[in-house]
Parts: structure tokens; sequence; C-alpha cells
């Protein structure tokens, strides 16, 4: 299988770093699986108190891969769908280490949705946020119906979850899920820096204010489940595999 992600433990920290470059980083279940088990394992192991998430020069993921999405909508309807995904955004709303995200190009769809999830975002300035979920006839997912409109305000949420409206990295500094724009291809030193400045706290007040900070786990993953038992219903759509049809054509046109 071809190695879409890196994984190395640099101090206290774990950087994982998508790497599919050619797909502008489009997320495979394998990429989901091996994302999840690197987010599980740094749980119990105190030697790590930081997690950064990157997609490396140029871009941070163009979400989920839309063949995976077109094959989950095309399939027998009592076909269950591919669960790596949701494995991920448990993971994610499970997982007790501070996430610096680093941003350096386009985030779309789960690209997006998951820095909601993260502590700490760093963007280029040439950074892009889209939820298109709309344009592919899907609803949005991630519990990013809960803590959107919760950072930037209902009315910023509706314009980006329900209108696809994309979102430059100034403006999602203003709307408040960006912390730092940084010139382009220095989004992961800084990230790296903002991961040591956290390494370096103690790391028991960090865990339990962190908590304090967050919805629940529970409900976080009770929104997940909402959401993707409607997005689940949507992908099998018309109107989703239509568009996801129209994206693989439309180099062909
Ligand atoms: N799933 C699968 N493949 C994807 C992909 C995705 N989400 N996003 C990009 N790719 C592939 C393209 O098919 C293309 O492959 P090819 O070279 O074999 O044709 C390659 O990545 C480069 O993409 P391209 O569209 O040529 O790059 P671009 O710079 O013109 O546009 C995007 C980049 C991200 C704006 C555009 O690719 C896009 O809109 N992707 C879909 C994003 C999306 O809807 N994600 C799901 C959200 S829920």
């Amino acid at each position: 299988m071809p190695d879409h992600l890196t994984i190395t433990d640099e101090d206290a920290t774990r950087v994982i770093t998508m790497r599919r470059p050619e797909k502008k980083n489009a997320i495979t279940q394998d990429m989901y699986r091996e994302i999840s088990e690197a987010i599980n394992s740094a749980q119990h192991n105190p030697a790590l108190r930081c997690l950064v998430i990157s997609g490396g020069a140029g871009v941070f993921t163009a979400g989920n891969d839309l063949e995976d999405f077109l094959k989950d909508g095309t399939a027998a309807s009592d076909t269950p769908r591919k669960s790596n995904a949701i494995k991920f955004l448990y993971a994610l709303a499970h997982n007790a280490k501070p996430i610096v995200a680093a941003v350096d190009g386009i985030a779309v769809g789960v690209g997006t949705t998951m820095l909601f999830h993260c502590d700490y975002v760093v963007a280029a300035t040439t950074a892009t946020f889209a939820t298109p979920f709309i344009h592919l006839g899907l609803v949005p997912e991630g519990a990013s119906s809960l803590l959107m409109p919760r950072t930037m305000g209902y009315q910023r949420a509706f314009a980006t979850l329900v209108m696809g409206r994309k979102v430059s990295a100034e403006d999602a500094r203003i709307a408040g899920f960006v912390n730092d724009v940084v010139a382009p291809g220095e989004t992961e030193a800084r990230a790296r820096e903002v991961a040591r400045d956290i390494c370096a706290l103690p790391a028991e007040a960090v865990a339990i204010s962190r908590k304090l900070l967050r919805p629940s786990p529970e409900d976080l993953t009770r929104r997940i489940d909402q959401e993707s038992h409607l997005f689940g219903e949507r992908i099998r759509s018309t109107e989703a595999v239509a568009a996801f049809k129209a994206f693989f054509a439309r180099k062909k046109a």
C-alpha cells in the first residue's frame, strides 16, 4: 500500500503528516485508520504531550476521497458504510491531548471540520477553508453542526456549512478558528513551536483545563452519530451521486 502518512515522535510531540499530494491529500479509508491509530495510541503514552497534524507544504487536505463516497453512494443499500471515517471522528472526540494543526493550503470538508476538534490552528496566508457539503447534496459531519456555530457564531457557520462559502485564512482568524496566520511554507515550523510551548506546560493542569473548555466526548459522539445517520442517507441520494460523478467527469468534459 502506498505510504500516504508519516507519523514521527519528536520529543513529546507526535507529528502526523498526510502525504498524498498528487490527490491533494484526499483522505482514504486507510489514511483514516492510520491517523485514528496514531491518535488513539498517544492517549496512554505519558511521554507524548501534544500532537501536530499537517498536510505538508502547500496543502492540508481536499477532504474525504470522493471515490469512496461514490462507492458508498452506489453500493447495494444493505452494504454498511465504511466506518474508518467515523472511527477517526470518534478518535478526535475522545482525544485528550492538545492537537496543533498546520494548514498550508486548502482544507476542504473534513479537512476543515477536523480543525474544530483541534486546540490550536496555524494557517498559511494562502490557506482556504471550505465545507462544500451542500454542493455535494450532503449534510455536515464530524460534529461540525455543533462545533462550528459554537466557535464562529451561527450566521458565519450558516454561510460556511449550509451555503458552502469558502473562508480565507484571515477571515478564519477573525471567525476564531485560526490562531496564527503565517507565510506559506512556515506552518509546520510554527506548529512545532506552539507544540513545544504546550509541552512545556504542566501536563495534568493542561489536560484538566482543556477538558473544562470543550464539549464532552459523549456530546460530541452523540452529534457525530446523528450527523452520520443523515449523511449515510444523503450519500445515496440522486443529488449526491450525481455530484460525485460530476467531479470525476469534469476534466473529461
Ligand atoms: N477525492 C478524490 N480525489 C480528489 C479529491 C477528493 N476529495 N480532491 C482532489 N482529488 C484529485 C483530483 O481528482 C485530481 O486527480 P487527477 O489528477 O488524477 O485528476 C487531483 O486530486 C488534483 O485535483 P485538482 O482538482 O486537479 O486540483 P485543483 O487544485 O484544481 O482543485 C480542489 C483542488 C480541492 C479545489 C478540487 O480538487 C476539489 O474541489 N476537490 C473535491 C473536494 C471535495 O469536495 N471534498 C469532499 C468534501 S465533503
